[in-house]
């Protein structure tokens, strides 16, 4: 794999950051959820959903030859992690995780908590996140529910 940075995301990320959820959600998820929900999961959003995050400095890219992924978090929340299907399983989802992590204990929290997708569950597991519950979100006119875990840990 070409080396890999890890840099703050900038307005002009926003598009591709948007290419790069849909095409993680498209291959990544797709075991373990319903056609119906992968096709509703980001209704509604656009680039525009990333613009807060990206002006409060508060999501981050994986950098190669192109951008391989993104993490946002929202307080002591890890709010998205997803990277691009090709680029799985080599350890950016990794990096991304401990950047948020780091970024949340120097925030002052003591606790780390995500809404987990049902297929990232083990990986959040594997990094010492815990069960706490269950949920769903839904998204656009007809909606959805899109299953997710709670998980926490300490930082
Ligand atoms: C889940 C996700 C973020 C993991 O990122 P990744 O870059 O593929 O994972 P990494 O290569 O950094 O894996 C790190 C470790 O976790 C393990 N791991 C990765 N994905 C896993 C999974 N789905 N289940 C179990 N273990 C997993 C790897 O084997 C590796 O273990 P090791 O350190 O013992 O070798 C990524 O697959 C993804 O974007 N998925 C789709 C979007 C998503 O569900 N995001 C989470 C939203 S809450």
């Amino acid at each position: 794999m070409n080396s890999i940075s890890i840099r703050a995301g900038a307005l002009e990320d926003a598009e591709e950051i948007f290419r790069i959820h849909k095409d993680s959600v498209v291959s990544l998820c797709a075991a373990e959820y319903k056609s119906e929900q992968i096709a509703m999961w980001l209704d509604g959003r656009s680039a525009e959903t990333y613009v807060e995050a990206i002006v409060g400095g508060n999501l981050w890219l994986a950098q190669g030859r192109l951008i391989y992924g993104f993490v946002e978090i929202d307080g002591h929340e890890i709010s998205k992690l997803f990277i691009r299907g090709s680029m799985a399983g080599q350890g950016i989802g990794k990096q991304l995780l401990e950047l948020a992590l780091e970024k949340i204990c120097s925030a002052g929290y003591s606790t780390a908590y995500l809404e987990a997708t049902l297929n990232a569950e083990k990986f959040y597991e594997r990094f010492g996140f815990r069960k706490i519950g269950e949920g769903t979100f839904t998204r656009g006119n007809r909606p959805v529910p899109i299953e997710i875990v709670k998980m926490e840990r300490l930082v």
